[in-house]
């Protein structure tokens, strides 16, 4: 990509929830904009965006829509991206993808910029911004696994609403408040009622008994830790929570590291904090990760059953750093390298 002082940067899916963080992280950090252009479905004509003090009109995404744009943000699922994201890169735009659509793709860097930032060197036109589960598990362990060579991975994970979009977000208000009002409970976009329940189910079942979900984060982790050698297993559950997702996550390392060497090494690793004083109630907790930049680790312990075996619970904002803002600090390495 060229260098330039100021970018004319498209977001897809700019009326989606993952799109409405890009727009004010883009602005919160301050990156450098020449020109913002908001792209949804006919379903948003006449709707304007805030951004910089500015309201911008949202514009039907069509194969023309990227003419002079530098950086394309999407978010507005795989069918899209994988329809228009070519139109992007043929008119010189680079893709920052946040769909599944390229992701497992060898040609295609998939990008967490704390953990494989130079695999960004690599690309052609199009990056993919990995899972929300898979990202803030990778920024909490990568650190580890250089030291430790982790061999085998356990999670289970507790996703937010927020994940599946802004009609889940609705849902689980609505379920919520029709639940405490004693009427009845509809579900439009979950096969379960959310409100007050846990859904072993994320994404469609695969012939492996698998979900879909499970499997991204088998293939996204080996792909960002360059390593397929990692043996990995995840079971992925939807939570009734607005927003941010915890991992329980279990590692078993080649070589042996205690807990407090983990504390030790993670106090130090980029874009993590470490929240660990069970005695004193203090862990990671969704509620208090929403809205930040952060990775929280805490409740970090040995496993007992087994040899070099290490818990945590990873806690980290799932539109944030597991989409938007990895997705913008993507970008930001473009512009700066
Ligand atoms: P729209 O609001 O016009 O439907 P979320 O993940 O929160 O559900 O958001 C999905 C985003 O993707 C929204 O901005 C949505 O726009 C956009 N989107 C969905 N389908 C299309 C489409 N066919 N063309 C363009 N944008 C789409």
């Amino acid at each position: 990509m060229q260098k330039k002082d100021r970018y004319h940067v498209a977001v897809v899916g700019a009326t989606g929830a993952v799109g409405n963080e890009m727009i004010s992280i883009l602005e919160e950090r301050k990156f450098p904009v020449a020109d913002l252009r908001l792209l949804a479905s006919e379903r948003s004509i006449g709707q304007t965006l805030p951004f910089n003090g500015e309201e911008h009109e949202v514009e039907v995404l069509k194969e023309n829509s990227f003419r002079g744009i530098d950086i394309a943000l999407f978010s507005a699922g795989a069918a899209r991206s994988l329809k228009f994201a070519p139109f992007a890169v043929k008119e010189g735009a680079v893709v920052i993808d946040n769909s599944s659509a390229f992701r497992t793709d060898p040609a295609i860097p998939l990008v967490v910029p704390e953990v494989n930032a130079p695999a960004l060197a690599r690309h052609k036109g199009i990056i993919a911004n990995p899972n929300c589960s898979t990202i803030q598990m990778v920024v909490a362990l990568k650190p580890i696994h250089d030291v430790a060579k982790i061999r085998r991975i356990v999670v289970t994970t507790f996703q937010s609403v927020s994940g599946t979009g802004q009609k889940a977000m609705d849902e689980l208000l609505e379920q919520t408040r029709s639940l405490l009002a004693f009427r009845e409970v509809i579900s439009k976009v979950y096969p379960h009622q959310i409100a007050f329940n846990c859904l072993p189910h994320i994404d469609v079942f695969l012939p492996n008994g698998y979900s879909k979900e499970e499997m991204k984060m088998v293939h996204e982790t080996r792909k960002i830790l360059e390593d397929n050698s990692i043996a990995i297993t995840a079971t992925t559950v939807r939570v009734p929570v607005f927003r941010c997702h915890s991992e329980s996550v279990n590692i078993q390392t080649e070589k042996k590291i205690t807990a407090e060497q983990a504390r030790e090494l993670l106090a130090y690793a980029e874009g993590v904090s470490v929240l660990d004083d069970p005695s004193n109630n203090v862990y990671p907790l969704a509620i208090n990760a929403a809205g930040k930049d952060e990775t929280f680790v805490g409740r970090i312990r040995e496993d007992e059953s087994i040899e070099n075996g290490l818990n945590l619970w990873i806690v980290s904002d799932n539109l944030r750093k597991g989409a938007a803002l990895n997705a913008i600090q993507i970008a930001e390495h473009l512009i700066r390298e």
